[in-house]
């Protein structure tokens, strides 16, 4: 029985070394889950919409990794804060990244994003904190800030925020037809909300 402590001794080394983390990492795990560097957030942390998580109307990544931790705050029924490192986006041009803590006290570390897309690919329009305005001339922040606080920003349909003109099925067509996506298939009342937002946009 000489050899039981060996194999013990492997799993446990397994475990020790962290969830696949590589061991000469310098970042010790706190770090790793509040640091988000600006130069590595570009027009290339963003894709297809769809193959990020869906949660309700929108969808949520996490750009650190932690996608759990991100899930628990969207999926809550109390609200909370979410992690650094998180994605949010309900159109596919229209993005909030968390950033770490000290970012902007006034976005609650949100970073907004107007972005350009196309099958090539994003390009970052707009980016920043307060003084963000979508292409509508709308400030990401004014309408946003009206979520109340246990929220973090996140307007969704009951939390406060004055609501867009955008129904379920215009929302799920434009969400379909992100250029960056594989094709996919529009039901009926899509193809008819797809048609009357673009009547909306001239
Ligand atoms: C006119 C007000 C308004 C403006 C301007 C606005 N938003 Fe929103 N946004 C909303 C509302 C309301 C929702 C929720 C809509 C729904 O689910 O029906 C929303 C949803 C979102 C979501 C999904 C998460 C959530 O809060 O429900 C993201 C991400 C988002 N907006 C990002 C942005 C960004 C980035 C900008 C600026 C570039 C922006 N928004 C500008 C009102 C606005």
């Amino acid at each position: 029985m000489t050899r039981r402590p060996i194999l013990l001794a492997a799993p446990l080394a397994l475990m020790l070394s962290g969830c696949g983390e590589p061991a000469s990492d310098e970042a010790d795990a706190t770090a790793a889950s509040t640091t988000l560097a600006s130069e590595n957030l570009n027009a290339d942390s963003f894709g297809c919409i769809s193959e990020l998580t869906a949660v309700g109307r929108f969808f949520v990544g996490n750009l650190n990794g932690d996608l759990d931790a991100t899930l628990a705050v969207a999926q809550s029924d109390t609200g909370g804060t979410y992690p650094a490192g998180s994605v949010v986006q309900l159109v596919p041009t229209e993005a909030m990244v968390k950033r770490a803590p000290g970012f902007s006290a006034e976005t609650k570390d949100w970073e907004f994003f107007d972005l350009d897309i196309s099958p090539e690919g994003t390009k970052i329009l707009t980016r920043g904190h307060a003084d963000v305005v979508n292409r509508f001339g709308g400030n990401c922040l004014e309408c946003h800030e009206k979520a109340e606080p246990q929220w973090d920003l996140i307007c969704s349909t009951d939390h406060g925020c004055d609501p867009i003109p955008l129904n379920d099925a215009m929302i799920r067509a434009l969400q379909k037809t992100d250029p960056r996506c594989p094709a996919q298939e529009l039901s009926e009342e899509e193809q008819e909300g797809l048609k009357a937002l673009q009547a909306l946009l001239g």
